[in-house]
């Protein structure tokens, strides 16, 4: 039989009801101290009929954080207000993994530790502007990590995952993608280091890999997936190969025996993109595998069809539409998100927008 959206399935050892994913979204609506509130519990079990929620991008540590009212993961308080967040996903029958997260680059330095430099493989600045606390301003030039540094990052996002586990999570999602910090390794654009961790594919993949191992050393790889983003051109990132780099990141991946993972299959802001073959990608990996970027309900089932995806995450259309599984079987209309309180504020475009009931 045919398999569809409404089909269920298993990502490692994560029982979906569906395939499909609330993708990780960005919403700074955290509270003091970076903690979860109630209010970010509702938001969640109000979305707990996907087959998989995937958070927003949650900072493993302090040096991690690059945006305002973004939860973390790195402390006793956090984990505490997670676990309302996990509770109430999973009395709706939901399952939920928390995506870990570390920006390099993409910060300032008034959202650092003793407003210090944001950190990178190399001291390169990007393009464009921070959101801080005191509104937009300019990137600054990075510092470049020590390579005797890289291991307590590394550390970060083991004891992140070990706090995401004891705060109710079904698992972890590690952020490789969309220009933060491993993907900064990842890709030749930012990472010009001249030792183990720069230069060929082998070395540039090292401190993913790194991760990947302690992460999957606390959770397991059945519970443990990956985010890349082989095109996206999102945080002024790029790659003078993407296809060589990413094919090797994946089949690098595949031995860990991880839940999936999860593609973003283009530019997040509609770019015009080189050309990929994510067909190809997807044979260097075995494991599960998400599939990202403006799929609708027609897209979304012919990818299952076929056998290009297990399942499909939906982003934009996710936050204005908390039944988009009873919208999506249903073909009833669908709310349009309002881009204005995408980013901050209160309840208004969070936790308000309609279910079909009403
Ligand atoms: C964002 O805040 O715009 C953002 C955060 C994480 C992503 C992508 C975008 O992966």
């Amino acid at each position: 039989m045919s398999q569809d959206l409404f089909s269920p399935t298993k990502l490692g050892s994560i029982q979906l009801a569906n395939r499909i994913v609330m993708a990780p979204l960005t919403r700074n609506r955290a509270g003091q101290g970076n903690v979860p509130q109630p209010i970010n519990a509702e938001y969640y079990a109000q979305r707990a009929s996907a087959g998989l929620i995937i958070t927003e991008a949650t900072p493993i540590s302090a040096t991690a954080h690059g945006y305002p009212a973004t939860p973390g993961i790195h402390d006793a308080a956090q984990v505490e207000g997670w676990k309302q967040v996990t509770a109430a996903v999973h009395a709706k029958g939901g399952k939920i993994v928390l995506q870990l997260w570390h920006v390099g680059r993409i910060s300032h330095p008034s959202l650092q530790p003793g407003n210090a430099l944001p950190v990178a493989p190399s001291a390169i600045k990007p393009a464009g502007q921070a959101f801080t606390y005191e509104g937009l301003q300019d990137f600054v030039t990075p510092r470049a990590l020590a390579i005797e540094e890289l291991p307590g990052i590394v550390a970060d996002y083991a004891r992140a995952t070990r706090n995401a586990l004891d705060a109710g999570f079904d698992g972890v999602e590690i952020h490789a993608a969309n220009g933060y910090l491993l993907d900064q390794f990842l890709r030749d654009g930012t990472n010009q280091r001249q030792d183990e961790y720069g230069g060929s594919l082998e070395n540039r993949t090292r401190l993913l890999l790194e991760v990947t191992k302690a992460v999957v050393d606390v959770a397991g790889a059945e519970r443990v997936g990956v985010r890349i983003s082989p095109l996206n051109p999102f945080n002024d990132i790029s790659d003078s190969a993407p296809q060589r780099l990413f094919n090797h990141v994946a089949s690098s991946l595949s031995p860990f025996g991880l839940a999936y993972l999860h593609v973003v299959e283009g530019g997040m802001g509609g770019e015009a993109t080189p050309d990929f073959d994510f067909e190809d990608l997807r044979r260097q990996f075995k494991g599960g595998y998400i599939a990202n970027l403006a799929y609708d309900k027609a897209r979304g089932n012919a990818a299952i069809a076929s056998g290009h995806a297990d399942a499909i995450a939906y982003g934009a259309i996710y936050i204005a539409n908390p039944d988009l599984v009873e919208r999506l079987r249903q073909d009833a209309p669908l709310n349009t998100p309002d881009q204005a309180t995408f980013y901050g504020g209160d309840a208004k475009g969070y936790t308000d927008y309609p279910t079909l009931q009403g």
